[in-house]
């Protein structure tokens, strides 16, 4: 994967988190009912881990040159446990997508060049 490609990828995972953030924000108030209780609570230390996955996934963008992106794919609104079906569908995809671009981050051509101090001669 050449750095082109890699830094569309972790645009692509930053953008997933904004969605993980946006979906347990709105979960958190619109699922409702005692049997929700420990999984609404689970859902706020997820936004707070979801937004640190974001934190974390801007630096490289940015030290490869790339613009972090601002937007979000389309998430729709849901309650009850069809909200907590499309949460856990969104967690699994957005495990899966890092994991694919972690793993290409190691292959060929994805040597470090962009404005950050590792490119400096
Ligand atoms: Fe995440």
């Amino acid at each position: 994967m050449d750095e082109e490609n890699f830094v569309e990828a972790l645009t692509e995972d930053l953008r997933t988190e904004y969605q993980s953030i946006v979906h347990y924000i709105s979960h958190i108030a619109t699922v409702t009912g005692a049997e929700f209780l420990s999984t609404i609570d689970e859902l706020k230390v997820r936004v707070t881990q979801e937004l640190q996955h974001a934190q974390i996934l801007v630096e490289p963008i940015a030290f490869l040159g790339g613009t972090p992106a601002t937007t979000l794919p389309q998430v729709n609104a849901a309650t009850g446990r069809d909200a907590l079906a499309a949460d856990l569908r969104l967690e699994e995809v957005s495990l899966s997508d890092t994991g694919k671009t972690i793993g290409r981050s190691h292959g060929p051509g994805t040597g470090r060049r962009g404005r950050g101090p590792a490119s400096s001669p």
